[in-house]
């Protein structure tokens, strides 16, 4: 494939959206873009500052003079790798509060919308196939059990050495879901067009088979 082509995922947390984008990417030999990772980014500058989420106006200032940035060996910002801590669970519940915030998704989808304006990517995020990227090739939607998707989080976050235990663990899911679902603001959805995957009985490698084989059809 020559031509510049865009794939969009979406889905809730622990849907398997990364794990999948990243190695799709690779097999593609595309660019990955987790959009997540920048709502965390700017998540964790703010939480540095002693911000609390509600705090709207000064994350809103943050913007002003914020860069994040996809290098090759993880998620660069303001020049410093913040891989590891922008998966700190205490992150995750602070990203998706502050990611209702108008401003918030102003600039981080025009950063979006830039960076996927003039190579193939495969980005992935709660508002990619509706908002980001309407206009991508390839849409899909993944979902997976409420049980399956806490286990797996478990699991991640377990192989940190974070501990958190499971039944907090779904609470904050289960609020996670209902803030991404229920913002005013191109709230989480599954694009009229876009295909959606079941991965809760599914491997790592038959989720991967069946969207490459959908964008080989
Ligand atoms: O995909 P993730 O769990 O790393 O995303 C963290 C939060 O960022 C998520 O709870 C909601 C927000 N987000 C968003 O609002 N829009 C996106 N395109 C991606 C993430």
């Amino acid at each position: 494939m020559n031509k510049i082509f865009q794939i969009a995922i979406d889905g809730p947390t622990a849907s398997g959206k990364s794990t999948i984008s990243s190695i799709i990417a690779e097999e593609l030999k595309i660019a990955y873009i987790d959009t997540g990772a920048m709502y965390r980014a700017l998540a964790l500058k703010a939480y540095r500052k002693g911000f609390d989420s509600s705090f709207e106006d000064g994350i809103n200032g943050l913007l002003d003079d914020i860069s994040i940035d996809f290098r090759e060996d993880g998620v660069y910002l303001d020049g410093e790798n913040v891989s590891d801590q922008i998966r700190e669970n205490h992150i995750s519940l602070y990203a998706s509060t502050i990611s209702a915030y108008p401003k918030v998704r102003e600039v981080l989808t025009k950063m979006q919308k830039e960076i996927a304006s003039n190579k193939s990517v495969i980005m992935d995020g709660r508002d990619i196939g509706t908002n980001v990227l309407k206009d991508a090739e390839y849409k899909f939607f993944l979902i997976a059990s409420p049980e399956v998707r806490a286990i797996r989080r478990y699991k991640e976050l377990e192989s940190r050495g974070d501990k958190i235990e499971l039944d907090k663990l779904i609470e904050e899911i289960n609020q996670r879901d209902f803030n991404d679902t229920n913002r005013k603001i191109n709230p989480m959805k599954k694009a009229k067009d876009a295909m959606e995957i079941d991965t809760s009985e599914m491997t790592v490698e038959e989720v991967k088979n069946f969207i490459i084989s959908r964008i080989n059809e």
